[in-house]
């Protein structure tokens, strides 16, 4: 709501109003409009009534995926490997409600195996320039074990996405969506960002953000060559997104710090040291996510802490210098994936 809030004003903002930005905020919503427009996604259904879910839970034969319509800080999809799991799931989000009205209406669907990889791009509305392609971490734990997080490390480019792959996405799920919300009387501008599930040549969307993905950015912002202002401008201010964004052709890797406990308790207000250090390594930056200044120091103010993100020439060069740097700054009560990047080696 902020974009309409800025044009209200007549000033200038970057992004998707709240109607277009729908896309992200409610899952039915998406999954619909992907119904409607053939845009390639699991088979689902959408419920608001407790019993008809229920009752198609049992149709339908795990493992099943649900997910809370609304926004729920990353943790409002959960795979459901039996029935039982799937109906005490069910009974959490729509009778407990556990994330709130997020949880009145949920999507249903199936689960899919594969290979998720993030596809962003900027839009004006009609013209879509895609950006590098990346990959992220969403597990907690090494050999993505453990629960889902918002992302515990990515990089760029990832190989699984080939030249052949990239025209498909973009005819089959860029242009289209773009061309649907339009059609819509969404018009969506800004960046859009597709997590899809890729087996071989067969790719569907999990979910769209209207947003760089955190933490793709990270790696993404080091291998772009353009800047990315001009472009934000011109979209921002209604004019026509045109050409192709230049790239460095080194590979990037960002390794997420976060705060042991994370996702669930951790501990805040601890110092972080020798950032500034890092810092000055060649080809390394530590993004901030969770921090705050307290009295001169750097300490840690949220989950994910930093994005410690390195470049390299190649995706073994990138990941050696982001663990490097990851090493100087550790603390023992940070918490890292020691395999971010692996899953790129049986590519190259
Ligand atoms: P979403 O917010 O919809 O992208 O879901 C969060 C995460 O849950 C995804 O990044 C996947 O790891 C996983 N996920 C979501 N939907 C499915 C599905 N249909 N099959 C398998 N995994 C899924
Ligand atoms: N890393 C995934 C996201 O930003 O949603």
């Amino acid at each position: 709501g902020i974009v309409d809030r800025f044009q209200e004003e007549g000033l200038n903002i970057f992004g998707p109003n709240q109607a277009a930005a729908e896309i992200e905020s409610s899952k039915a919503y998406s999954k619909n409009l992907m119904k409607k427009y053939d845009i390639p996604t699991a088979f689902f259904s959408t419920f608001v009534d407790y019993d008809e879910a229920v009752n198609w839970v049992k149709e339908v034969k795990p493992p099943l995926v649900i997910k809370a319509d609304g926004l729920a800080a990353g943790k409002g999809v959960i795979i459901c490997h039996t029935e039982e799991e799937a109906l005490n799931i069910l009974d959490d989000i729509m009778n407990s409600k556990i994330f709130g009205d997020s949880g009145n209406c949920v999507v249903i669907e199936e689960f899919l195996e594969g290979e998720e990889v993030s596809f962003i791009d900027f839009t004006d509305g009609e013209n879509v320039i895609p950006l590098e392609s990346s990959q992220d971490h969403k597990a907690l734990l090494d050999g993505d074990e453990g629960p889902n997080t918002g992302g515990m490390g990515a990089y760029s480019p990832a190989p699984v996405l080939t030249p052949e792959l990239h025209d498909i996405i973009m005819n089959k799920v860029m242009i289209p969506t773009v061309k649907a919300m339009k059609e819509e009387g969404r018009e969506y501008k800004g960046i859009l960002y597709a997590g899809l599930m890729i087996k071989e040549s067969d790719i569907k969307v999990l979910e769209f953000n209207c947003r760089f993905g955190d933490p793709e950015a990270q790696p993404l912002l080091m291998r772009m060559r353009s800047d990315i202002v001009p472009l934000m401008k011109t979209i921002s201010s209604g004019g026509v997104a045109e050409g192709e964004i230049q790239w460095y052709d080194e590979a990037s890797v960002c390794v997420v710090m976060a705060s042991k406990g994370y996702p669930g308790d951790y501990k805040k207000g601890f110092p972080i040291h020798r950032i500034d250090e890092v810092n000055s390594m060649d080809g390394v930056f530590v993004f901030h996510s969770g921090t705050a200044r307290d009295d001169g120091n750097i300490v840690a103010n949220g989950g994910r802490v930093l994005g410690v993100t390195a470049l390299g020439n190649t995706i073994p060069d990138a990941m050696n210098a982001a663990y490097k740097a990851v090493g100087h700054i550790d603390n023992e009560l940070l918490y890292y994936r020691t395999d971010i990047g692996k899953k790129a080696l049986k590519y190259i």
